[in-house]
């Protein structure tokens, strides 16, 4: 019988798959993050864990698991687990691509219209009953998506299926960067690849979807904001850190951007004063991208068979690096 720590809360008919293939189940039963004691208590003499993107799995933690082979991140990025030294103590990391993909995308796409369209503002404004009636000149009068540019940065899995949405949903022509091209992704949307400051410069909106590296911490800054059109709307639903949040500020309050929907943050769960205090345009997603029912069910459930796969010596299903 091997031992799974659970640092989350998860649905219970999900994880009864382990203690139904014989193994014991320790699962944290409380909301919100666990404490670093508590965590490094669970991951000792535990065979396997499954985790979440909010739990810091580093060097300390994989040292204090020394019985762990598997580590099961539940959600596809995996920058809060340090891969490499996991690796070299003959651990596996496992993650869930592709499950969330459809969501995640609906959820980009959802604070794009609702960034363009002053959505939360028009809610705001009809709940006060300040809501005198159509006019011309109303309030809340937003930008058009339709036929706009749409730049993807990051286009994997869920940049092309935004790109999907925009390119065959709303006509949208689509940019987007890589490290490399995607020929079959260009054949696909009639997107082009191009250098990341002519993205900057030609998109009217601006997603991002790489996942968090040393290479694309604080992608957007300063300079970047700068290059963008002034009715650019940024939308951020891949990593906080990707965005200096201070620079974000600066550009929002000075007009250099028209506009942003994000869904993560840099200093995650804390959001910068400054974007809460900023409404226009400005909408703010608690890290939802895959927070449907039926995704984070998927998300368990893979989850937990890449736990199974490994406890019971059989290759895991998503192995990451
Ligand atoms: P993916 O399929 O691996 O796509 C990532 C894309 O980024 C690839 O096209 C990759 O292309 C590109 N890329 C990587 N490094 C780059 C760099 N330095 N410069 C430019 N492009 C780069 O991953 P995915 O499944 O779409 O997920 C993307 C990220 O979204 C995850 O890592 C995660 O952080 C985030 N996410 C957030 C939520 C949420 O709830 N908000 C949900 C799911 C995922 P090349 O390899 O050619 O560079
Ligand atoms: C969510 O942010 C994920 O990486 O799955």
């Amino acid at each position: 019988m091997a031992r799974v720590f659970v640092t989350c809360r998860v649905f219970p008919d999900i994880l009864d798959r382990l203690r139904q293939a014989g193994h014991e189940v320790v699962a944290r039963d409380a909301p919100g993050p666990i404490q670093r004691e508590e965590l490094l208590c669970g991951v000792r003499g535990a065979d396997g864990l499954l985790c979440l993107l909010s739990d810091r799995i580093d060097a300390p933690v994989i040292r204090a698991g020394t019985s762990l082979r598997i580590i099961a991140n539940l959600g596809v990025g995996t920058d809060s687990i340090d891969v490499p030294a996991a690796r070299a103590a003959g651990i596996t990391v496992t993650n869930t691509p592709g499950a969330l993909t459809e969501a995640t995308a609906d959820l980009t796409f959802a604070l794009l219209l609702a960034a363009a369209r002053r959505l939360v503002e028009g809610d705001a404004h009809v709940r006060s009953g300040a809501f005198v009636g159509w006019e011309l000149l109303q309030p809340h009068l937003g930008l058009d998506v339709r036929g706009k540019t749409l730049g993807i940065v990051g286009l994997g899995r869920i940049g092309r299926a935004v790109a999907r949405r925009g390119r065959f949903g709303f006509d949208m022509p689509v940019l987007y960067v890589n490290r490399r091209p995607d020929p079959e992704a260009e054949a696909e949307l009639g997107a082009r690849y191009v250098p990341f400051r002519t993205l900057l410069a030609e998109s009217d909106f601006v997603c991002v979807h790489v996942p968090l590296t040393p290479e694309t911490r604080h992608l957007f800054n300063r300079e970047a904001f700068d290059a963008m059109k002034r009715t650019a709307i940024l939308v951020n639903v891949a990593r906080g850190p990707v965005v200096d949040e201070e620079a974000l500020v600066w550009a929002l309050e000075t007009g250099r951007i028209a506009g942003a929907g994000l869904d993560v943050y840099e200093r995650e769960p804390e959001v910068h004063p400054g974007l809460l205090a900023l409404r226009e345009r400005v909408v703010l997603a608690p890290h939802i991208g895959s927070g449907t029912v039926g995704t984070r069910r998927a998300l368990a459930e893979i989850a937990v068979a890449n736990v199974l796969a490994v406890l019971a010596g059989e290759p895991p299903l998503n192995p990451v690096g």
